[in-house]
């Protein structure tokens, strides 16, 4: 097998697994790009409820999402000339990403925006898919996890910190409800990738996660 010259880490997990905040620091770390696949998802369903697209069109909304105007500037991402950096990050959204992220139609259109990312020197991309599809020759594979009540603690604080109102026993059940959905899924469903590393970061702080990936992707890179 050829090995592709742009290395890439695959980090998968559930949801509120802390993913995002781990990828994005290793990403920072080595100087890669980063890519948060979900927010591709997110993208496409604030399109859809903004356009008031019945969620089970998957014609309509696969073509919301193969002609997503979306840009990436920095930690700032725009749909056309609006910034939704904030809206995309609502539960609404999330939910309605998580119930278009079946139709397959949708994540073809959304895996050719995804490849792009590959530029060097390097890729980090968060996701369910990341190391089972998209990347399947990624660098490393990483398949991070916690306790359901710790991802519920998590979301809860960062939906308050940037405003939104947030109220636990909803939150646990929509997060019981988004892995049913993401782990179920007949298309790409949340599973480990073959070969992942696992971490369960529950009792572990972020800074302690990015080291861990840091020095499984250290001894990666001599085997790549
Ligand atoms: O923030 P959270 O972890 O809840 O979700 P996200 O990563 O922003 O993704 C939102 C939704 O998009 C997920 O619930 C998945 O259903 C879907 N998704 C997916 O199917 N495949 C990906 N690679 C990324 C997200």
């Amino acid at each position: 097998m050829t090995q592709h010259p742009v290395p890439v880490i695959a980090i998968d997990g559930p949801t509120a697994s802390g993913k995002g905040t781990v990828a994005h620091r290793v990403a920072d770390k080595l100087g890669f790009h980063y890519l948060d696949s979900g927010a591709l998802y997110r993208l496409t369903a604030l399109s859809a409820l903004r356009h008031d697209t019945p969620l089970n069109d998957e014609h309509a909304i696969a073509k919301l999402a193969e002609h997503l105007p979306c840009r990436f500037v920095g930690d700032t991402i725009w749909l056309a000339s609006e910034n939704v950096t904030g809206d995309i990050r609502a539960e609404e959204v999330g939910n309605t990403a998580s119930k278009i992220a079946v139709l397959p139609t949708v994540r073809h259109a959304l895996a050719g925006l995804q490849l792009g990312f590959r530029k060097p020197p390097g890729l980090v991309a968060d996701g369910r898919d990341m190391g089972t599809v998209i990347f399947p020759h990624a660098t490393l594979k990483v398949f991070l996890t916690a306790s359901v009540e710790a991802r519920a603690h998590r979301r809860y604080k960062q939906l308050i910190d940037k405003g939104f109102p947030a109220n636990m026993e909803d939150l646990l059940k929509d997060l019981k409800e988004r892995d049913e959905r993401d782990s179920n899924r007949a298309v790409a469903p949340l599973k480990p990738a073959e070969g992942a590393h696992f971490l369960e970061t529950s009792d572990m702080t972020a800074d302690e996660a990015v080291e861990q990936v840091l020095r499984w992707y250290a001894e990666a890179k001599k085997h790549a």
